[in-house]
């Protein structure tokens, strides 16, 4: 139902009991106008309201009025600083405010910035820099653990990004600049010289190594419009700038998220945002720390992909223990990493999980504690080399669905006899990321690379692309809600698509900071779907609660 139909539905009834249409629909407990001397009132500008000394921050976003409205429910009386985000501008003059109980009205006055490079997303920076689609689009390979700004603001020439690059690959993707983290294993041996001197010579013609400011003009995207701006979003902070919540689920009335960077399951409380941890066993001291994957099965427990720990765990959120399923010593390799896990194991009793080091597909036997260790990568014309997987999806049946986060390949292999088959994208080099199987049998990934959502129907066999609305929006998985809207957000907009498989519309909502998103989840329990995920450099946890 859209807010405008609630609205007149909710006004007519009002107004017959009380004579006063839209009293009790608009309740806010801040209002204003943003505005600007040079455009007068603005749309598609995000007020975030944060409250002493509390781990959350409330935002909402102005109309095609400048209007903005924060429900009386979201902020409680007390001291906020008041902040804003749209690209190009920024606040007047600093601002906090005294709510009391009763609602206040205050104007938000904003200004051109002196310095809009800091505020540019990934993808702005990718609009802006010269180069072909391509060139760009490699730079989605220097996203996951920091921002582009810190490449074009460097003065590396050719050799030193060879050298950079070197030094990036030697850390393992949990990594973050606070925090690096060494590989233990360093199997790519190709040459540095074959494998980054082109990259490194593009690089190079993008920063400052040959002048002290860009050559080129920093481009800005639209800010949203209509729709894209009837949303509540709210972060809740975490208590270390350390924790990187990758994997985020609502499960049980509770959120739960994997640290990608620290050996800990995380927990929030919805109603008061308070987070708290459970310290996991580190099986294998001195190698890289963090989880991935989290999914529930059907007696309660939460399963998580311990990656280079080299473990499945499970966790039973009434006892809070964890019960490990470690691979065996032989098995258990320098760049072992168990990355998935999927939850159809009440079929059969099997659990499949990926090791992204081998590439090797493993299946848990959950009575045994026994790993089976497939290879259908090899089937694959050029194995490794070319592919490689990235998630894995269960159907109805325990097959399971693969991705390839090299090629445009998704692969499925028989729970029964092992045997593969392989589809394809229309999309070449697609890059599919992350993805799950819906109750249709359709397998729904991100085409990272693509910058389309992909679909494979497992019952027809036939691939279907819908394209992101935005260029280099590079979405790293997809769900869907109970209307049938597809919902995906990346690393490079910071802002959440919500994609109308019927007609291919979508509606983007932008996000007040800096949100590496990974993962993505909705919360179906909601009379309107409400959407959860991490923010995997900025460790707070995001809900986006759209009004229509
Ligand atoms: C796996 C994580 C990871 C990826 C992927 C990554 N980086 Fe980094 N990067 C880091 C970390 C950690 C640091 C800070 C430590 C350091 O400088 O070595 C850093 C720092 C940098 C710096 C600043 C270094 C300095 O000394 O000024 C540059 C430039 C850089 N990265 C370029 C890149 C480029 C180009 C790519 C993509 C080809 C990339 N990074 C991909 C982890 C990564």
């Amino acid at each position: 139902m859209s807010k405008h139909r609630l609205l007149s539905t909710v006004g007519a009834a009002a107004l017959a009991v009380f004579g006063f249409p839209f009293a009790a629909a608009q309740a806010a407990a801040l209002t204003g106008v943003v505005s600007s001397a040079e455009e007068g009132a603005m749309e598609g500008v995000i007020v975030s309201a944060h409250k002493d000394g509390s781990n959350i921050t409330v935002s909402v976003i102005s109309d095609d009025k400048g209007h903005y409205a924060f429900p009386a429910d979201k902020l409680s009386p007390g001291k906020y600083a008041i902040t804003i985000r749209a690209a190009g501008w920024e606040l007047d003059s600093a601002k906090s405010l005294d709510l009391a109980d009763a609602a206040a009205t205050n104007d938000v006055k904003l200004k051109k910035t002196k310095n809009l490079a800091k505020q540019l997303t990934n993808a702005e920076w990718m609009a802006s820099i010269p180069g072909t689609d391509d060139q760009k689009r490699d730079m989605i390979n220097c996203v996951s653990c920091h921002t582009l700004e810190r490449i074009v603001r460097s003065s590396y020439d050719s050799d030193g990004f060879v050298a950079i690059q070197t030094r990036m690959s030697s850390y393992a993707q949990v990594s973050q600049p606070i925090k690096p983290q060494p590989r233990k294993e360093f199997s790519r041996s190709e040459d540095p010289e074959k494998r980054f001197r082109k990259m490194a010579d593009y690089l190079a013609t993008i920063n400052l190594s040959e002048s002290p400011t860009w050559n080129y003009e920093l481009k800005t995207m639209p800010r949203v419009k209509g729709r894209g701006t009837h949303v509540v979003i709210t972060e809740y902070d975490l208590p270390r700038k350390t924790i990187e919540p990758h994997d985020v689920i609502v499960f049980n009335g509770s959120v739960y998220y994997t640290n990608f960077g620290e050996q800990f399951l995380g927990k929030l409380d919805m109603t008061t945002g308070k987070p708290s941890e459970y310290e996991m066993k580190v099986f294998k001291p001195g190698w890289p720390t963090g989880n991935l994957d989290i999914n529930p099965d059907k007696d309660g427990n939460l399963w998580v992909g311990m990656m280079y720990q080299a473990a499945l765990a499970k966790f039973d959120p009434k006892t809070e223990q964890f019960t490990y399923f470690p691979v065996s010593a032989e098995r258990n390799k320098d760049d072992t990493q168990l990355n998935m896990v999927t939850l159809h194991q009440d079929l059969d009793g099997k659990i499949w999980t990926n090791d992204a080091g081998s590439q090797g597909i493993l299946r848990l036997d959950v009575n045994t504690g026994k790993y089976e260790d497939l290879n259908p990568i090899a089937v694959l014309p050029g194995g490794k080399a070319q592919h490689s997987f990235y998630d894995i999806a269960p159907d109805a049946s325990n097959n399971l669905f693969l991705t390839d986060f090299q090629s445009n390949t998704i692969m499925r292999v028989d729970a029964k006899d092992f045997s593969t088959k392989t589809y394809q994208v229309a999309t070449p080099v697609a890059r599919n990321r992350r993805g799950h199987m819906d109750a249709q049998g359709r397998f729904w990934f991100a085409e990272f690379r693509g910058n389309n959502i992909g679909m494979l129907d497992t019952t027809t066999e036939k691939t279907t692309e819908f394209p992101m609305p935005t260029k280099f929006t590079s979405p790293y998985d997809v769900v869907w809600d109970k209307n049938g809207d597809l919902w995906t957000g990346g690393m490079t907009t910071d802002r959440v698509v919500r994609l109308d498989p019927k007609t291919g519309a979508a509606v983007e909502y932008p996000l007040p900071r800096d949100t590496n998103m990974r993962r993505v989840f909705v919360d179906n329990s909601t009379p309107i779907p409400t959407f959860w995920v991490g923010s995997n450099h900025g460790a707070s946890i995001v809900k986006v609660e759209p009004q229509d």
